[in-house]
């Protein structure tokens, strides 16, 4: 009697595949399969990140991974009519997942096995090159990790661009009983995912990378603080931390080493500023959650007072590879000062939103129009915000603006924690300035007069150039109040949220016509 050959299925458990259906999917393809009397095994990995194509599913061949997508439940027992089992044809076949342009293109340093492997499989990890950077990391000595991270040119991923070496010198310096790492799970900017796709399609790399951080710099406690918004990625976290604990990744013995290092994950209560590295200190220690003054910086008196490297999910997840390929490696990856790779996520209206891993370098436009393929309206791209809320808005006019932290300084801009959110041609930029104060009115911690009050008198102030109340003098006190708060604010939340106001007022002032100039233009 022949044994049925065992075919492997993949079904991504990333809450973006989740939120369209991929549970029932894996349930009807397990049904059909009993049916049919197939025998098939369903591994539920990460996202690839084309989420257009969630969910993905993909079929192992013997000439690689064949992808379908966006398969719905109800598209099962056709995929099984055609054969998709041996890879056969159909209507939402994309052939191998390997060859779709979108991820073809890609250099996925930090994703590189986001979506190709089953999270929790610590097999899957090793056979992916999986913590080789660890086992380099306890047989050097910490200075030369440190070093390493130097020389990478890897800069904080968060936003600030801030380098990660002199960061881990730093606390590596500073003497102490006891120093952290915590990780800046937050992701609060509008359309960004880059962290939770990591945190449930890769959890080990983020493991590995803080273990790594843990002993370059003589900490032995780390936190991932991440949002209750993510119940997917801390479920994902907390099983790899025990099962990463079980086979020794850590603990008091970090890969049977002289060093110690274990994590936990702790969960936020959903403000943005929370994300900000010195309310976040304080909403890990029970406090509320308000911005503390520089000095002292967190990495001579952070967490408990402690001495504690705060880096944001993409940096740490970024320092495995680093140490496994060396420094020059990912260093020669980029433009200018802006080294390595950096996870785009492409959002808003666009055809192909996702998550796009590549080099420093390419312009916002081949961004925008090749990689996303422009709006999926159909209508032409009005304005492209990069960097989360707090970020400019940019017009087809500066496409050329080259994806680089300088480039984007330079163009009024930041790049942030590197989300897109592209709006067509039907988007009112007034209304997209007022959100802005009225997002920082609401998120405020409150302890600086101009971000708590100065936003809300932004709001009003807006409110007014739409009514057409002395449009021109309220237009200058608009900008003498974004410089207020853009020189006056104790931190990005109040200091930033001019950019995108003023941004719009720049690139848009028709839209800052009053009400009845625009309606009578429109
Ligand atoms: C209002 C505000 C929100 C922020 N939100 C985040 C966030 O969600 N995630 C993050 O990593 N950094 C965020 N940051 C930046 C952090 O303060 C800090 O710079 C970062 O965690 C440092 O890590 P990195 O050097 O690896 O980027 C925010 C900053 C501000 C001012
Ligand atoms: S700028 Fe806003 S969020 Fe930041 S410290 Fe001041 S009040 Fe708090």
């Amino acid at each position: 009697m022949s044994v049925p050959e065992t075919i492997t299925v993949f079904v991504p458990r990333d809450a973006a595949a989740l939120a369209v259906g991929a549970d029932k999917v894996a349930a009807a393809i397990e049904r059909e399969a009993k049916a049919r009397n197939r025998d098939v095994h369903i591994v539920r990995n990460g996202s690839r990140g084309m989420l257009w194509l969630e969910v993905l599913v993909e079929v192992r061949t013997d000439h690689g991974r064949v992808a379908y997508g966006p398969v719905r439940a109800a598209d099962v027992p056709s995929l099984f009519e055609a054969g998709f089992l041996a890879g056969g044809d159909h209507p939402l076949c994309h052939g191998l997942t390997s060859e779709i342009p979108f991820l073809k293109n890609q250099t996925r340093l930090t994703f590189s096995r986001c979506g190709i492997t089953d999270p929790l499989s610590l097999t899957d990890y090793r056979h992916y090159k999986g913590l080789t950077g660890l086992q380099k990391a306890v047989a050097m000595p910490p200075a030369d990790i440190v070093k390493q991270v130097t020389d990478s040119g890897l800069r904080g991923r968060g936003g600030a661009g801030f380098p990660t070496g002199i960061k881990w010198k730093t606390v590596a310096d500073a003497t102490a009983d006891q120093k952290y790492i915590v990780c800046n799970a937050d992701e609060g900017d509008s359309g960004t995912f880059a962290d939770r796709m990591i945190m449930e399609g890769d959890p080990f790399v983020l493991i590995e990378g803080m273990a790594i951080a843990g002993i370059a710099v003589g900490a032995t406690k780390g936190y991932v603080y991440t949002r209750s918004e993510y119940p997917h990625a801390i479920a994902m976290m907390e099983e790899a931390i025990a099962i990463a604990r079980r086979e020794g990744i850590l603990g008091p013995s970090v890969l049977g080493s002289a060093y110690a290092f274990d994590m936990e994950v702790r969960m936020g209560a959903g403000a943005y500023v929370c994300g900000e590295e010195t309310s976040l200190l304080n909403s890990l220690e029970g406090k509320r959650g308000i911005v503390r003054a520089k000095p002292p910086l967190p990495a001579l008196q952070g967490l408990f007072g402690k001495p504690t490297v705060v880096n944001n999910v993409m940096s740490l997840a970024s320092i495995p590879v680093i140490m496994d390929r060396g420094a020059q490696f990912y260093r020669d990856y980029g433009v200018g000062r802006s080294h390595g790779t950096i996870p785009i996520q492409l959002a808003g209206n666009l055809k192909h939103g996702g998550l796009y891993e590549t080099a420093f370098g390419l312009t916002l436009g081949e961004l925008v129009n090749e990689i996303g393929g422009g709006t999926i309206s159909g209508r032409p791209v009005k304005a492209v915000q990069v960097g989360g809320p707090l970020g400019a808005y940019f017009p087809p006019a500066l496409f050329d603006t080259v994806f680089d932290y300088e480039a984007f300084t330079a163009a009024g801009g930041l790049i942030g924690h590197a989300g897109i959110v592209v709006f067509d041609d039907s988007v009112d930029m007034l209304k997209q300035a007022r959100f802005a104060m009225e997002f920082c009115a609401v998120e405020s911690c409150g302890k600086c007069t101009p971000c708590r009050i100065g936003s809300t008198r932004g709001v009003e102030t807006v409110d007014k150039i739409a009514r057409g109340i002395e449009p021109e003098k309220n237009k200058v006190l608009l900008e003498d109040l974004c410089n207020t708060m853009k020189f006056g604010s104790l931190c990005a939340l109040g200091g930033f949220t001019p950019y995108p106001v003023m941004s719009a007022m720049t690139h848009f002032p028709q839209d800052f016509a009053p009400a009845p100039v625009r309606e009578a233009a429109e």
